[in-house]
Protein backbone atom coordinates (compact mmCIF):
# COMPACT_ATOMS: atom_id res chain seq x y z
CA UNK A 1 0.00 0.00 0.00
CA UNK A 2 1.12 3.51 -0.73
CA UNK A 3 1.54 5.34 2.28
CA UNK A 4 2.22 9.59 1.83
CA UNK A 5 2.82 11.87 4.19
CA UNK A 6 0.13 14.57 4.01
CA UNK A 7 2.43 17.30 6.02
CA UNK A 8 6.13 18.56 5.79
CA UNK A 9 8.12 21.58 6.88
CA UNK A 10 8.06 24.71 4.73
CA UNK A 11 10.76 24.46 2.43
CA UNK A 12 13.76 27.17 3.02
CA UNK A 13 12.68 30.34 1.69
CA UNK A 14 16.47 31.15 0.52
CA UNK A 15 16.35 29.76 -3.25
CA UNK A 16 19.18 27.44 -4.07
CA UNK A 17 22.51 28.51 -4.99
CA UNK A 18 23.00 26.29 -7.96
CA UNK A 19 20.89 24.46 -10.59
CA UNK A 20 19.41 21.14 -8.74
CA UNK A 21 21.36 19.11 -11.63
CA UNK A 22 24.50 20.48 -10.22
CA UNK A 23 24.28 20.05 -6.88
CA UNK A 24 22.72 16.57 -7.85
CA UNK A 25 25.91 15.63 -9.28
CA UNK A 26 28.04 17.16 -6.77
CA UNK A 27 26.12 15.03 -4.21
CA UNK A 28 26.78 11.66 -6.36
CA UNK A 29 30.33 12.54 -7.04
CA UNK A 30 31.13 13.09 -3.43
CA UNK A 31 29.18 10.64 -1.85
CA UNK A 32 31.50 8.26 -4.20
CA UNK A 33 34.14 9.57 -2.88
CA UNK A 34 33.10 9.15 0.45
CA UNK A 35 32.43 5.64 -0.19
CA UNK A 36 35.99 4.43 -0.81
CA UNK A 37 37.74 5.42 2.47
CA UNK A 38 34.38 4.61 4.40
CA UNK A 39 35.06 1.31 3.12
CA UNK A 40 38.65 1.05 3.69
CA UNK A 41 37.67 2.41 7.02
CA UNK A 42 35.08 -0.19 8.01
CA UNK A 43 35.73 -3.13 6.09
CA UNK A 44 39.47 -2.83 7.54
CA UNK A 45 38.12 -2.46 10.89
CA UNK A 46 36.23 -5.75 10.67
CA UNK A 47 38.93 -7.84 8.95
CA UNK A 48 41.01 -6.64 12.08
CA UNK A 49 38.48 -7.20 14.90
CA UNK A 50 37.66 -10.54 13.29
CA UNK A 51 41.84 -11.67 13.36
CA UNK A 52 41.74 -10.49 16.96
CA UNK A 53 39.04 -12.83 18.06
CA UNK A 54 40.42 -15.59 16.01
CA UNK A 55 43.93 -14.95 16.79
CA UNK A 56 44.90 -15.89 13.51
CA UNK A 57 46.18 -12.77 12.43
CA UNK A 58 48.04 -12.46 8.61
CA UNK A 59 51.01 -9.76 10.25
CA UNK A 60 51.50 -7.96 6.84
CA UNK A 61 47.62 -7.84 6.86
CA UNK A 62 47.63 -6.17 10.16
CA UNK A 63 50.39 -4.08 9.53
CA UNK A 64 48.56 -2.62 5.74
CA UNK A 65 45.10 -2.22 7.61
CA UNK A 66 46.53 -0.60 11.15
CA UNK A 67 49.07 1.48 8.95
CA UNK A 68 46.47 3.21 7.14
CA UNK A 69 43.41 3.03 8.99
CA UNK A 70 44.17 6.81 10.79
CA UNK A 71 44.77 7.95 7.34
CA UNK A 72 41.65 6.76 6.09
CA UNK A 73 39.45 7.64 9.09
CA UNK A 74 40.04 11.05 8.64
CA UNK A 75 39.27 11.03 4.90
CA UNK A 76 36.01 9.09 5.67
CA UNK A 77 35.04 12.43 7.49
CA UNK A 78 36.33 14.67 5.63
CA UNK A 79 34.85 13.49 2.40
CA UNK A 80 31.67 12.58 4.39
CA UNK A 81 31.02 16.72 5.29
CA UNK A 82 30.79 17.59 1.57
CA UNK A 83 28.17 15.19 0.66
CA UNK A 84 26.20 16.15 3.73
CA UNK A 85 26.21 19.71 2.86
CA UNK A 86 25.01 18.99 -0.90
CA UNK A 87 22.58 16.47 0.88
CA UNK A 88 20.98 19.01 3.49
CA UNK A 89 21.03 21.55 0.64
CA UNK A 90 18.86 19.53 -1.58
CA UNK A 91 16.83 17.50 0.73
CA UNK A 92 16.92 19.63 4.05
CA UNK A 93 12.93 19.57 4.35
CA UNK A 94 13.10 15.21 4.60
CA UNK A 95 16.99 15.21 5.93
CA UNK A 96 16.50 17.68 9.17
CA UNK A 97 12.96 16.05 10.68
CA UNK A 98 14.63 12.43 10.21
CA UNK A 99 17.82 13.42 12.11
CA UNK A 100 15.36 15.28 14.74
CA UNK A 101 13.26 12.41 15.05
CA UNK A 102 16.28 9.84 15.49
CA UNK A 103 17.12 12.44 18.25
CA UNK A 104 20.12 10.55 20.91
CA UNK A 105 20.73 8.04 18.50
CA UNK A 106 22.11 10.30 15.17
CA UNK A 107 23.77 12.78 18.08
CA UNK A 108 25.67 9.42 19.32
CA UNK A 109 27.46 9.31 15.77
CA UNK A 110 29.64 12.04 17.18
CA UNK A 111 30.42 10.09 20.46
CA UNK A 112 31.20 6.57 18.51
CA UNK A 113 33.51 8.37 15.99
CA UNK A 114 35.15 10.09 18.21
CA UNK A 115 35.59 7.14 20.90
CA UNK A 116 35.82 4.90 17.89
CA UNK A 117 38.67 7.05 16.72
CA UNK A 118 40.78 7.26 19.66
CA UNK A 119 40.66 3.45 19.64
CA UNK A 120 42.08 3.24 16.68
CA UNK A 121 44.96 5.43 17.50
CA UNK A 122 45.56 3.75 20.70
CA UNK A 123 45.86 0.69 18.63
CA UNK A 124 47.92 1.95 15.97
CA UNK A 125 50.59 3.68 17.84
CA UNK A 126 50.01 2.45 21.41
CA UNK A 127 49.63 -1.31 20.71
CA UNK A 128 52.52 -2.14 23.27
CA UNK A 129 50.87 -0.46 26.00
CA UNK A 130 47.50 -1.88 25.89
CA UNK A 131 48.79 -5.21 26.74
CA UNK A 132 46.11 -7.68 26.61
CA UNK A 133 43.26 -5.13 25.62
CA UNK A 134 44.55 -4.55 22.54
CA UNK A 135 41.97 -7.01 21.08
CA UNK A 136 39.11 -5.58 22.87
CA UNK A 137 40.59 -1.56 21.92
CA UNK A 138 39.91 -2.57 18.14
CA UNK A 139 36.88 -4.51 18.64
CA UNK A 140 35.33 -1.53 20.26
CA UNK A 141 35.85 0.71 18.25
CA UNK A 142 34.69 -1.52 15.32
CA UNK A 143 31.55 -2.10 17.10
CA UNK A 144 31.50 2.15 16.95
CA UNK A 145 32.11 2.76 13.43
CA UNK A 146 29.47 0.30 12.98
CA UNK A 147 27.28 1.67 15.00
CA UNK A 148 28.05 5.28 12.95
CA UNK A 149 27.18 3.05 9.47
CA UNK A 150 23.90 2.28 10.70
CA UNK A 151 22.63 5.32 12.08
CA UNK A 152 23.36 6.81 8.52
CA UNK A 153 21.04 4.11 7.70
CA UNK A 154 18.48 5.32 9.84
CA UNK A 155 18.84 8.76 8.88
CA UNK A 156 18.56 8.01 5.15
CA UNK A 157 15.87 5.36 5.37
CA UNK A 158 13.95 7.72 7.11
CA UNK A 159 14.21 10.61 5.28
CA UNK A 160 12.60 9.00 2.04
CA UNK A 161 9.64 7.41 4.47
CA UNK A 162 8.24 10.63 6.08
CA UNK A 163 4.92 8.63 6.70
CA UNK A 164 7.47 7.03 9.86
CA UNK A 165 8.06 10.24 11.41
CA UNK A 166 4.72 11.09 13.15
CA UNK A 167 5.02 7.07 14.28
CA UNK A 168 8.13 7.18 15.77
CA UNK A 169 8.15 10.61 17.56
CA UNK A 170 4.94 9.98 19.00
CA UNK A 171 3.68 6.77 19.71
CA UNK A 172 7.01 3.97 19.36
CA UNK A 173 9.43 5.23 21.89
CA UNK A 174 7.96 8.81 23.47
CA UNK A 175 10.30 9.08 26.56
CA UNK A 176 13.88 8.12 25.06
CA UNK A 177 13.68 9.53 21.99
CA UNK A 178 16.54 6.80 20.73
CA UNK A 179 14.26 6.69 17.73
CA UNK A 180 15.98 4.02 15.39
CA UNK A 181 13.90 3.19 12.32
CA UNK A 182 13.95 -0.28 13.05
CA UNK A 183 10.32 -0.92 11.21
CA UNK A 184 11.99 -0.28 8.32
CA UNK A 185 12.06 -3.50 6.38
CA UNK A 186 14.85 -2.65 4.35
CA UNK A 187 16.97 -1.28 7.33
CA UNK A 188 18.76 -4.61 8.44
CA UNK A 189 19.42 -5.87 5.00
CA UNK A 190 20.80 -2.36 3.89
CA UNK A 191 23.12 -2.32 6.75
CA UNK A 192 24.18 -5.90 5.60
CA UNK A 193 25.15 -4.84 1.88
CA UNK A 194 26.89 -1.74 3.00
CA UNK A 195 29.07 -3.50 5.38
CA UNK A 196 29.23 -6.67 3.57
CA UNK A 197 30.77 -4.16 0.58
CA UNK A 198 33.12 -2.61 2.71
CA UNK A 199 34.79 -5.81 3.57
CA UNK A 200 34.93 -6.57 0.52
CA UNK A 201 36.89 -3.33 -0.95
CA UNK A 202 38.93 -3.59 2.05
CA UNK A 203 39.59 -6.91 0.72
CA UNK A 204 40.65 -5.81 -2.67
CA UNK A 205 42.58 -2.72 -1.67
CA UNK A 206 45.11 -5.23 0.16
CA UNK A 207 45.22 -7.27 -2.43
CA UNK A 208 45.74 -4.60 -5.00
CA UNK A 209 48.74 -2.49 -2.24
CA UNK A 210 49.61 -6.48 -1.70
CA UNK A 211 50.56 -6.55 -5.54
CA UNK A 212 52.21 -3.46 -6.00
CA UNK A 213 54.37 -5.03 -3.38
CA UNK A 214 55.03 -7.95 -5.38
CA UNK A 215 55.92 -5.99 -8.30
CA UNK A 216 58.63 -4.26 -6.90
CA UNK A 217 59.88 -7.94 -5.15
CA UNK A 218 58.73 -7.73 -1.71
CA UNK A 219 57.53 -11.16 -0.25
CA UNK A 220 54.96 -9.73 1.82
CA UNK A 221 52.98 -8.22 -1.05
CA UNK A 222 52.33 -12.30 -2.18
CA UNK A 223 50.75 -12.74 1.64
CA UNK A 224 48.55 -9.47 1.17
CA UNK A 225 47.09 -10.70 -2.22
CA UNK A 226 46.88 -14.18 -0.78
CA UNK A 227 45.10 -12.93 2.33
CA UNK A 228 42.82 -10.14 0.52
CA UNK A 229 41.38 -11.88 -2.21
CA UNK A 230 39.59 -14.65 -0.17
CA UNK A 231 38.02 -11.16 1.93
CA UNK A 232 36.96 -9.86 -1.17
CA UNK A 233 35.35 -12.64 -2.85
CA UNK A 234 33.55 -14.36 0.38
CA UNK A 235 32.16 -10.61 1.04
CA UNK A 236 30.61 -10.17 -2.53
CA UNK A 237 29.17 -13.71 -2.74
CA UNK A 238 27.23 -13.08 0.33
CA UNK A 239 26.31 -9.52 -0.91
CA UNK A 240 24.41 -11.25 -4.07
CA UNK A 241 22.55 -13.24 -1.28
CA UNK A 242 21.61 -9.85 0.97
CA UNK A 243 21.97 -7.12 -2.02
CA UNK A 244 18.79 -9.45 -3.58
CA UNK A 245 17.13 -9.68 0.04
CA UNK A 246 17.63 -5.87 -0.05
CA UNK A 247 15.94 -5.05 -3.27
CA UNK A 248 13.23 -7.42 -2.51
CA UNK A 249 12.46 -5.66 0.83
CA UNK A 250 11.37 -2.88 -0.68
CA UNK A 251 7.96 -2.82 -1.81
CA UNK A 252 7.13 -4.08 -4.96
CA UNK A 253 6.62 -0.93 -7.59
CA UNK A 254 10.24 0.16 -6.59
CA UNK A 255 11.68 -3.45 -7.16
CA UNK A 256 9.75 -3.49 -10.32
CA UNK A 257 12.02 -0.71 -11.69
CA UNK A 258 15.28 -2.82 -11.28
CA UNK A 259 14.07 -5.81 -13.17
CA UNK A 260 12.52 -4.38 -16.31
CA UNK A 261 10.28 -1.57 -15.13
CA UNK A 262 13.01 1.35 -16.37
CA UNK A 263 15.66 0.28 -18.86
CA UNK A 264 18.24 2.85 -17.13
CA UNK A 265 17.26 1.26 -13.71
CA UNK A 266 17.96 -2.30 -14.87
CA UNK A 267 20.66 -1.91 -16.56
CA UNK A 268 22.51 0.09 -13.56
CA UNK A 269 21.71 -2.45 -11.09
CA UNK A 270 22.37 -5.73 -13.32
CA UNK A 271 25.66 -3.94 -15.56
CA UNK A 272 26.75 -3.35 -11.79
CA UNK A 273 26.50 -7.16 -10.66
CA UNK A 274 27.96 -8.37 -14.00
CA UNK A 275 30.81 -5.75 -13.41
CA UNK A 276 31.13 -7.63 -9.74
CA UNK A 277 31.27 -10.99 -11.36
CA UNK A 278 33.86 -10.42 -13.83
CA UNK A 279 35.93 -8.81 -10.64
CA UNK A 280 35.71 -11.83 -8.79
CA UNK A 281 37.24 -13.79 -11.61
CA UNK A 282 40.21 -12.10 -12.21
CA UNK A 283 40.53 -11.39 -8.04
CA UNK A 284 40.44 -15.10 -7.67
CA UNK A 285 42.91 -15.68 -11.00
CA UNK A 286 45.16 -12.92 -9.93
CA UNK A 287 45.62 -15.07 -6.56
CA UNK A 288 46.65 -18.16 -7.97
CA UNK A 289 49.45 -16.98 -10.72
CA UNK A 290 52.91 -15.50 -10.37
CA UNK A 291 52.60 -12.08 -11.28
CA UNK A 292 49.22 -10.98 -9.66
CA UNK A 293 49.48 -7.12 -10.47
CA UNK A 294 47.35 -6.95 -13.78
CA UNK A 295 44.46 -9.11 -12.47
CA UNK A 296 43.83 -7.56 -9.26
CA UNK A 297 44.62 -4.15 -10.84
CA UNK A 298 41.62 -5.24 -13.47
CA UNK A 299 39.37 -6.19 -10.88
CA UNK A 300 39.51 -2.91 -8.93
CA UNK A 301 39.09 -0.64 -12.03
CA UNK A 302 35.73 -3.32 -12.24
CA UNK A 303 34.74 -2.83 -8.57
CA UNK A 304 35.31 0.83 -9.15
CA UNK A 305 32.81 0.84 -12.09
CA UNK A 306 30.37 -1.53 -9.89
CA UNK A 307 30.55 1.10 -7.24
CA UNK A 308 29.48 3.63 -8.92
CA UNK A 309 26.84 1.70 -10.94
CA UNK A 310 25.43 0.89 -7.08
CA UNK A 311 26.03 4.32 -6.28
CA UNK A 312 23.46 5.32 -9.22
CA UNK A 313 21.03 2.88 -8.17
CA UNK A 314 20.83 3.97 -4.17
CA UNK A 315 20.00 7.14 -5.40
CA UNK A 316 17.66 6.13 -7.93
CA UNK A 317 15.82 4.37 -5.04
CA UNK A 318 15.66 7.60 -3.39
CA UNK A 319 14.02 9.57 -6.01
CA UNK A 320 11.14 6.52 -6.40
CA UNK A 321 10.83 6.48 -2.37
CA UNK A 322 9.96 10.68 -2.07
CA UNK A 323 8.05 11.03 -5.32
CA UNK A 324 5.76 7.91 -3.80
CA UNK A 325 5.56 8.99 -0.08
CA UNK A 326 6.38 12.47 -0.21
CA UNK A 327 4.85 13.87 -3.39
CA UNK A 328 4.38 17.16 -1.85
CA UNK A 329 7.85 17.82 -1.76
CA UNK A 330 9.17 18.18 -5.55
CA UNK A 331 12.98 19.54 -6.24
CA UNK A 332 11.20 21.02 -9.84
CA UNK A 333 9.12 23.64 -8.11
CA UNK A 334 12.18 24.76 -5.58
CA UNK A 335 13.62 27.93 -6.60
CA UNK A 336 16.62 28.36 -7.74
CA UNK A 337 19.12 31.25 -8.22
CA UNK A 338 22.64 30.42 -9.38
CA UNK A 339 25.52 32.24 -8.57
CA UNK A 340 27.80 31.40 -10.82
CA UNK A 341 31.06 32.85 -9.31
CA UNK A 342 30.72 30.93 -6.53
CA UNK A 343 30.37 28.18 -8.01
CA UNK A 344 33.05 28.82 -9.86
CA UNK A 345 35.25 29.07 -6.81
CA UNK A 346 33.72 26.13 -5.38
CA UNK A 347 35.01 24.24 -8.25
CA UNK A 348 38.78 25.41 -8.49
CA UNK A 349 38.60 24.98 -4.65
CA UNK A 350 37.82 20.90 -5.13
CA UNK A 351 40.51 21.07 -7.64
CA UNK A 352 42.89 22.43 -5.51
CA UNK A 353 41.61 20.33 -2.58
CA UNK A 354 41.83 16.65 -4.36
CA UNK A 355 45.38 18.00 -6.06
CA UNK A 356 46.88 18.80 -2.65
CA UNK A 357 45.16 15.50 -1.20
CA UNK A 358 47.16 13.52 -3.64
CA UNK A 359 50.34 14.87 -3.16
CA UNK A 360 49.79 14.02 0.33
CA UNK A 361 49.29 10.79 -0.03
CA UNK A 362 52.41 10.33 -2.11
CA UNK A 363 54.74 12.24 0.55
CA UNK A 364 53.05 9.81 3.02
CA UNK A 365 53.77 6.43 0.76
CA UNK A 366 57.43 7.68 0.34
CA UNK A 367 57.82 8.27 4.19
CA UNK A 368 56.51 4.78 4.75
CA UNK A 369 58.90 3.62 1.69
CA UNK A 370 61.70 5.14 3.67
CA UNK A 371 60.91 3.78 6.74
CA UNK A 372 61.18 0.50 5.18
CA UNK A 373 57.30 -0.35 6.53
CA UNK A 374 55.01 -2.53 4.48
CA UNK A 375 51.91 0.70 5.09
C1 LIG B 1 33.66 6.03 9.95
C2 LIG B 1 32.57 6.68 9.89
C3 LIG B 1 31.51 6.54 8.84
C4 LIG B 1 30.93 5.43 8.35
C5 LIG B 1 31.22 4.02 8.73
C6 LIG B 1 29.94 5.86 7.36
C7 LIG B 1 29.14 5.02 6.64
C8 LIG B 1 28.17 5.42 5.76
C9 LIG B 1 27.19 4.55 5.14
C10 LIG B 1 27.09 3.06 5.35
C11 LIG B 1 26.41 5.30 4.35
C12 LIG B 1 25.24 4.83 3.49
C13 LIG B 1 23.95 5.14 4.21
C14 LIG B 1 22.71 4.73 3.46
O1 LIG B 1 22.58 5.02 2.27
O2 LIG B 1 21.85 4.08 4.08
C15 LIG B 1 26.88 6.65 4.46
C16 LIG B 1 26.32 7.70 3.82
C17 LIG B 1 26.64 8.98 4.08
N1 LIG B 1 27.66 9.45 4.88
FE1 LIG B 1 28.97 8.34 5.91
N2 LIG B 1 29.96 7.22 7.27
C18 LIG B 1 30.90 7.67 8.18
C19 LIG B 1 31.20 8.97 8.46
C20 LIG B 1 30.56 10.05 7.90
C21 LIG B 1 30.73 11.42 8.30
C22 LIG B 1 31.61 11.88 9.45
C23 LIG B 1 29.93 12.16 7.50
C24 LIG B 1 29.72 13.64 7.49
C25 LIG B 1 30.47 14.52 8.05
C26 LIG B 1 29.27 11.28 6.58
C27 LIG B 1 28.39 11.64 5.61
C28 LIG B 1 27.60 10.79 4.88
C29 LIG B 1 26.51 11.23 4.05
C30 LIG B 1 26.08 12.64 3.79
C31 LIG B 1 25.90 10.09 3.54
C32 LIG B 1 24.65 9.98 2.66
C33 LIG B 1 24.84 10.33 1.25
C34 LIG B 1 23.57 10.14 0.48
O3 LIG B 1 22.71 9.32 0.83
O4 LIG B 1 23.41 10.84 -0.52
N3 LIG B 1 29.67 10.00 6.85
N4 LIG B 1 27.96 6.69 5.33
Amino acid sequence: MERIASFLPAPEPIPLPAPVWLLQTLLFVTFVLHIIPMNMTLGGLVILARSEMSGRASEPMRRWITGYLPVTVAFTVTTGVAPLLFLQVLYGQLFFPAAVIIAWAWFAVIIALLLGYYGIYAYALASDKLGRWKGWVIIGSTVLFLYVAFAFNNVITLMSTPFRWWELWQERNPSVHFNLNIWEPTLFPRFGHFVLGAVAVAGLIAALYGAFLHRKGEEAGKELVKNGVPWFVGATVLNYFVGAVFLFTHEQAVWRTFIGGDMLATVLLWGGVVLSVIALVFAVIGRRVERPFNFVVIATVLTLLSIVAMAGVKFMVRSLLIARHAPLFNLKDVPVQPQWGIIALFVVLLLAGLWTVAWMLLQLQRAYAKKGQTA
